[in-house]
């Protein structure tokens, strides 16, 4: 049960001393949006390189941009431990994931709320983790849909199926309210802004999250 703050919510005008409030964390999750696949804009590789240097956890790159054939393997060169890419935005979603592995990190898809996993369920074996968006990208500090949580359980019984390692994320309004329903459905990985950054201390409310998610961790019936 691993927790990624997303620094989205973190004050960006001191991001080094924002990264060590969270060094409790599993991960830093970067929200990298380019103004066109969302509707919001906010930082990219340079940044994402900077951070990388500073950052006490691994970077968590979230990239909600358009062409990410072209542009996600670069984030990984740039120092980010994970790469997550929309599949919406994808031309060649294979080859992006090989050329981010081929970087050394950790490949990853997301799937917005309207975009269903069932077609993508033969790219488990070229990916470390599926994200599964519980909010439409774009925004922190959204209401948490719930109605998402059908497909978290679709991917991680895909996941046993096939007996991979693939990770499971939830990202959008997790927080110590909806966290146990993400873990109940199967989640392993969970995405947290408002929940960690608007807490007193961020450090706590990541241990309390993290128990709360392993309190609720689904039990994997055994094969
Ligand atoms: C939304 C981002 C999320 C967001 C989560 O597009 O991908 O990572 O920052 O923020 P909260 O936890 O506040 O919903
Ligand atoms: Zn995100």
């Amino acid at each position: 049960m691993q927790i990624s703050p997303s620094i989205l919510s973190a004050d960006f005008a001191n991001l080094q001393h924002e990264l060590g409030r969270i060094d409790a964390a599993d991960w830093a999750h970067v929200d990298v949006m380019d103004g066109h696949f969302v509707p919001n804009l906010t930082v990219g590789l340079p940044v994402v390189e900077a951070l990388a240097k500073v950052s006490p956890i691994p970077l968590d790159a979230h990239l909600m941009i358009e062409d990410p054939d072209r542009w996600a393997p670069q984030y990984a060169e740039a120092g980010a431990s994970s790469v997550t890419f929309h599949i919406e935005a994808a031309t060649d979603p294979v080859a992006t994931a090989r050329a981010i592995r081929a970087c050394g990190a950790r490949a990853a898809f997301a799937l917005k709320p309207g975009t269903p996993f069932a077609p993508y369920g033969d790219l488990l074996p070229e990916v470390d983790m599926v994200l599964v968006m519980t909010v439409e990208p774009g925004f922190g500090g959204q209401s948490f849909m719930a109605d998402q949580m059908s497909k978290v359980t679709e991917v991680a019984d895909a996941v046993q199926r096939v007996g991979s390692q693939v990770w499971v994320q939830v990202d959008g309004g997790v927080s110590a309210q909806t966290i146990e329903q993400c873990a109940c459905a199967g989640a392993d990985v969970f995405v947290a802004g408002s929940a960690v950054y608007g807490a007193d201390n961020p450090g706590v409310a990541i241990e309390d999250l993290r128990g709360l998610a392993q309190q609720h961790a689904r039990q994997h019936p055994q094969h």
